[in-house]
């Protein structure tokens, strides 16, 4: 088969990796499309480095705007790709802007996309990736969903099961396999949490979701908040550019927090794996920490990933930073959530989505 595969911001990069290295025993014509959505070497090319992704075969080059305007723009970028290569199927993954605008210009054109982290709801349409997952979910041929709350809300909202394939989480295939390459030595030493003993205790942050940093009042309060608990462990925050931009626009202050450039996945694994508490509002990082066994402090109302809230190690915090700074201090005094990996978080995710891609 001729196989694209569509890809554009950081979470969906090691989606991907695995899948395209599971398709390769089937001897298909594989090709990669990077949309542009995510274009700084710390955001892309780093993370696609440590991943051993192969380049793109096509950058569409969109970068950042408005969401009519980057959604436009892969639309029409798209469509050119599909009608000058003709795939076979086009797979998607996660639930960014590329992933919705990808399968809209692909599902027009007749031809099967495959969305690979299907069914997963926050049911919060306040969230931009709610939104793209019901628009990538309702057009896709093939859902591969993570956990069996996806099956639950692709029934629920009238998919055909025979679309619908549980294969677990592709993520954890990457994490296992890059996993054994992590050196936390020098990473930890370089920011002051390894001393003689090894490694010492730490928070690691990480925030970027719009509903967190792009009101003021909300993102004072969040740093006040890190600020106040880094008096009891130090606070290491790789900041998105979307959020350096929103500290510096409002002329904010990092205080006692240690806010450095955004890490490759590889020093981000690292350190992940070492905290003693993570505190986000990424989805990934919320599958990631309860494969990890690692406290998740989820700053966020909702999570479309449940089985990290009834399985694993993750907490939802919502806004209330009081709440945030007692649930980090019961952590670190070892009150821990203990968690359980969900089902087929077991590396072999990719291997199940080639064998079903196999019998297409
Ligand atoms: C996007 C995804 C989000 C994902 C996140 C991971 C959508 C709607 N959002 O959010 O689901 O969790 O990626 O990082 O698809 N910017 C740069 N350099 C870049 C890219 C972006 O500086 O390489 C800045 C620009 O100011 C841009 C802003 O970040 O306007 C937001 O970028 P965008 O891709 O729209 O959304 P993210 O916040 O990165």
């Amino acid at each position: 088969m001729h196989i694209l595969h569509v890809v554009g911001a950081r979470p969906n990069f090691m989606k991907a990796a695995p899948v395209l290295a599971a398709l390769k025993a089937g001897g298909h014509r594989q090709r990669q499309v990077h949309t542009g959505q995510h274009y700084d070497a710390k955001l892309s090319d780093a993370i696609f480095r440590d991943l051993r992704l192969p380049e793109p075969d096509i950058n569409l080059g969109v970068g950042s705007g408005t969401h009519a305007q980057q959604t436009a723009q892969i639309l029409v970028g798209m469509e050119k790709v599909l009608l000058e290569s003709k795939p076979d199927l086009v797979l998607v993954y996660g639930d960014v802007n590329s992933t919705a605008a990808a399968t809209i210009a692909t599902a027009k054109l007749l031809i099967p996309v495959a969305h690979v982290e299907a069914g997963l709801r926050s049911r919060d349409r306040t969230m931009p990736e709610e939104i793209n997952r019901l628009i990538t979910d309702r057009l896709a041929a093939w859902l591969y969903t993570p956990s069996t709350d996806g099956d639950d809300n692709l029934r629920a909202e009238g998919v055909s099961p025979a679309s619908i394939k549980f294969v677990g989480n592709v993520m954890i295939d990457t994490l296992q396999q890059l996993l054994p390459l992590t050196e936390p030595d020098t990473l930890l030493r370089s920011l002051g949490v390894m001393n003689g003993a090894g490694p010492a205790p730490f928070a690691l942050v990480t925030l970027h979701r719009p509903s967190n940093v792009d009101a003021a009042d909300s993102l004072t309060r969040l740093l006040g908040a890190l600020s106040d608990i880094a008096r009891d462990v130090p606070v290491i925050f790789p900041v998105h550019p979307r959020t350096s931009a929103r500290v510096q626009a409002q002329g904010l202050l990092w205080g006692r927090i240690t806010a450095i450039e955004p890490l490759t996945y590889l020093e981000f694994l690292t350190l992940q794996r070492r905290a003693a508490v993570v505190i986000t509002d990424s989805g990934g990082i919320q599958e990631e920490t309860t494969f990890l066994g690692i406290p998740c402090l989820t700053m966020r109302e909702n999570t479309e990933r449940p089985v990290t809230v009834t399985l694993g190690t993750n907490q939802l915090i919502g806004r209330d930073t009081e709440l945030l700074k007692s649930e980090t201090r019961a952590i670190l005094s070892g009150r821990v959530k203990k968690g359980v990996i969900p089902p087929l978080w077991d590396g072999h995710a990719a291997d199940r989505i080639a064998e079903h891609i196999a019998t297409l």
